[in-house]
């Protein structure tokens, strides 16, 4: 299977503290693929760290065979690190923690900022028909603000949103949390529609474990910066370190 995205022994610091202790995980072409861990653990830094929002302090990330982002020691100014606009344009787009919607924009204004690395604005328009066949509820609240979208609705426009851009990849940051268990469900539905239909690659972070290992083919745990259980989603679920930790079981 092709690797689409490789993460090799990366670091990611704020100021003193390293949030991302060597990181190294892969993710295969057409798969989704969860990442879990508790509050702080690092995850949504290993999202900012892949779309070249936050630098590496050492590793490197390749996505579909190519290097996007390294560590830049002094001097080294020859290694890559591509800006996130054109990490985007590569096809990695990102639904971000907390949603990211612009609430005094309108729906349709999101949808239009989501694209905003296409220039054709006729692909532009296919595109956000397309999403509101896949969201019918987007299509109805088109000219309403998004700030006074329900939650459930908001997390829709953002991953619709995310998908403006055509990516290959899409980074999933939390996308159930605060929401009722029924509207949970109803997104995880979309996010394997998303997979099957629109021939996209998911790397979903979540700290529901059970939601999101029973989507994916293949799962990571991550505790405070490191990785320390990577297998079969179907096989976590079973794990007994991850049922006391994560299942609550
Ligand atoms: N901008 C920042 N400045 C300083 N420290 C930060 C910053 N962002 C994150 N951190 C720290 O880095 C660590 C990892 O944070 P991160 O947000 O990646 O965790 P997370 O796994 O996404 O947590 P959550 O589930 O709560 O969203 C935490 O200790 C956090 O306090
Ligand atoms: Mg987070």
């Amino acid at each position: 299977m092709t690797k689409i995205l490789e993460i090799n022994n990366i670091h990611v610091s704020y100021g003193n503290i390293e949030a991302l202790k060597g990181v190294s995980l892969s993710v295969n072409e057409g798969e989704i693929v969860s990442l879990i861990g508790a509050n702080g653990a690092g995850k949504s830094t290993l999202l900012k760290a892949i779309v070249g929002l936050e630098p590496l302090k050492g590793g490197s990330i390749k996505y579909a065979g190519e290097e996007i982002l390294s560590a830049t020691g002094s001097g080294k100014a020859s290694k890559k690190n591509l800006r996130p606009d054109v990490i985007m344009t590569k096809g990695i787009s990102m639904a971000p923690e907390g949603r990211g919607i612009f609430a005094e924009m309108t729906v349709l204004e999101n949808l239009e900022m989501g694209a905003f690395i296409i220039r054709d604005k006729n692909l532009i328009n296919r595109n956000i028909e397309e999403k509101y066949e896949m969201f019918p509820i987007l299509r109805d609240r088109r000219k309403q603000l998004a700030g006074s979208l329900s939650g459930g609705e908001q997390q829709m426009l953002s991953i619709a949103r995310a998908l403006m851009s055509k990516p290959k990849l899409l980074l999933l940051d939390e996308p159930a949390l605060g929401l009722a268990p029924i509207i949970i469900q109803n997104i995880f539905d979309i996010v394997v529609k998303i997979s099957k239909e629109e021939n996209v690659t998911i790397f979903l972070v979540e700290q529901n474990a059970k939601m999101a290992l029973s989507i994916s083919n293949k799962g990571y745990v991550l505790e405070t910066g490191k990785i320390i259980l990577e297998n079969d989603s179907d096989k976590l679920l079973s794990d007994p370190k991850v049922k006391a930790a994560y299942l609550g079981e």
